[in-house]
């Protein structure tokens, strides 16, 4: 067995940096579910940002409806698809925020006016109109002037610490290939399963 068949996350990176240069754009766009206490689903798309031993991450307005939903319910489910490759990762566990240094260290390496976007947008909440959008860009962008923009304390990340990662290869006739690896102890036990 190679390393990378022994180590999940080896072979989701492997995975990923086939996917960048496959894909014509946001090879780590993947969607997201979440659920309320009650369990009743919700999926969106967002952006991986970091993955390691330790788990994915990805980042988002903590007051949105995921944010939320996340708050009440840590568990959460990742599921790539990378068209160009045939390929798709699923990813299964339970959630917790991300470090303030974590979140301060990435929210500093975006764009300035993603930024200020972030400041702006009151995710996921009923928008009156496009202009109430832009009015608060605007007067964030006045207030912080050329300055330091602080992230926001409802602004942060959260890492999807895996249980379940399964690899899915698609294959002739829909006899596809799907290796699923599940968390044992520190290790992984891996399993094949029927397509
Ligand atoms: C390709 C793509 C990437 C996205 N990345 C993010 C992201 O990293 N974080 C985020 O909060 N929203 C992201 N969004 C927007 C979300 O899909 C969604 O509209 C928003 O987060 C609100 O979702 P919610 O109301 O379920 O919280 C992305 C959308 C697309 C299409």
């Amino acid at each position: 067995m190679s390393s990378s068949a022994a180590d999940p996350i080896a072979r989701f990176e492997a995975w990923m940096a086939e996917a960048t240069k496959a894909e014509p754009n946001d090879p780590n766009a993947v969607c997201l579910a979440t659920a309320t206490k009650e369990g009743i689903p919700s999926a969106r798309m967002v952006l991986l940002k970091g993955v390691d031993a330790r788990g994915f991450v990805f980042y988002t307005n903590l007051e949105s409806r995921k944010g939320q939903e996340l708050a009440a319910n840590p568990n959460a489910a990742l599921c790539f698809h990378w068209k160009s490759l045939h390929r798709s990762v699923r990813v299964e566990g339970g959630v917790e925020p991300v470090t303030a240094a974590e979140a301060d260290a990435y929210y500093a390496s975006r764009a300035r006016g993603s930024r200020i976007g972030a400041w702006a947008s009151k995710q996921s909440r009923p928008l009156e109109s496009r202009y109430a959008l832009e009015k608060a860009v605007a007067e964030y962008t006045l207030k912080f002037g050329l300055g330091e923009i602080p992230r926001p304390e409802f602004w942060s990340g959260f890492r999807l610490i895996p249980r379940r990662i399964e690899f899915w290869q698609d294959m002739q006739f829909r006899l596809h290939d799907r290796q699923v690896f599940h968390r044992e102890g520190e290790g992984w036990r891996v399993e094949a399963l029927y397509p």
